[in-house]
């Protein structure tokens, strides 16, 4: 899913997540372990007004572990609950309900020790388009999914899922637009698929890839594609191409006169990126 922004929505969506606030007790913070600051959202602080926060980062799967690693211990730093996980496998969610009531440790103690029995944490998932939102959900449901208003003529209203005994999970996340101001931002977010390609060109989206990749996953790319030589100056624009065109050639991508078609030599690499062809990877790193 890929949702255009305008200010309009902005408002809106922060609105909606406000009203959310209020019924909840913890936030879970969804961010693609493979680039935590570019899929967070600028303004998620402002937005949150100080609400106990998990920080997942989620398809840890995809990403350099090394790398993600040391995310953790950098939000962790910040002050954060902070853990990797895999919705898709359910890798690592199951030690969310525990971390949540950790988050609200103080508050159980003050209820048991006045003799009421705390009930439930209630949470609500937030996170950018495309970062696992619903995939999370679905993990974290089990059998116990609730029947949602998706389809027409049946009015969508907010439900509770059941996680295991303590939790309970609002169905409906939280959605927040990326930074786009940073253009780096946004070719990270293109190179993993979370943004239409249509926003950015292709070849710029590869071109911005094989740099990366070139710099510090050179040997998977190398060897998926049959590349000898890797280049010598990263900054230089033309090295970095000759190694598109090299995919290319790879690829079969040529035209007439046996020139390398680059949009398509781009399309055919951001598809094996995206689909884990080349490996783990990550495209930001904290240090
Ligand atoms: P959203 O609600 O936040 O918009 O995201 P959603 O759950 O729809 O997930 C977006 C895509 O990311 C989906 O792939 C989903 O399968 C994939 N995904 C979510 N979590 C993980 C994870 O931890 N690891 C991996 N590898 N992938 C994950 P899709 O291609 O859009 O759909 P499909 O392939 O599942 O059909």
């Amino acid at each position: 899913m890929t949702i255009q922004w305008f200010p309009g929505h902005m408002t809106r969506a922060r609105r909606q997540i406000q009203e959310k606030l209020k019924l909840i007790d913890v936030v879970i913070e969804l961010l693609d372990a493979r680039l935590p600051l570019s899929s967070r959202n600028p303004m998620i602080d402002e937005i949150l007004q100080g609400k106990p926060r998990l920080i997942l980062l989620n398809k840890a799967d995809l990403a350099d572990p090394a790398i993600t690693r040391e995310w953790i211990d950098y939000f962790r730093e910040e002050g954060f609950a902070a853990i990797a996980v895999d919705a898709s496998s359910g890798q690592g969610i199951k030690e969310i309900p525990d971390l949540a009531r950790e988050l609200l440790k103080d508050k159980i103690e003050k209820q048991l020790a006045k003799g009421m029995n705390p009930r439930s944490v209630r949470a609500l998932i937030v996170g950018i388009p495309n970062v696992g939102k619903s995939t999370l959900i679905n993990r974290m449901a089990g059998r116990n999914i609730a029947a949602t208003g998706d389809r027409p003529g049946i009015t969508k209203s907010q439900q509770w899922i059941k996680v295991g005994t303590q939790m309970e999970l609002l169905d409906t996340p939280g959605i927040l637009w990326p930074k786009f101001e940073d253009q780096n931002v946004g070719y990270r977010l293109a190179v993993t698929g979370a943004i239409r390609e249509e926003i950015l060109n292709i070849e710029d989206i590869a071109f911005f890839a094989v740099k990366y990749l070139a710099k510090y996953y050179w040997e998977p790319f190398a060897q998926r594609f049959e590349i000898k030589e890797a280049p010598q100056d990263f900054e230089n624009p033309d090295e970095i191409v000759a190694v598109m065109e090299a995919v290319g050639r790879k690829r079969g991508c040529l035209m007439s006169g046996g020139r390398v078609d680059l949009e398509k030599a781009s399309s055919v690499l951001l598809r094996e990126l995206r689909a884990g062809k080349l490996g783990r990877y990550s495209l930001e790193a904290p240090y």
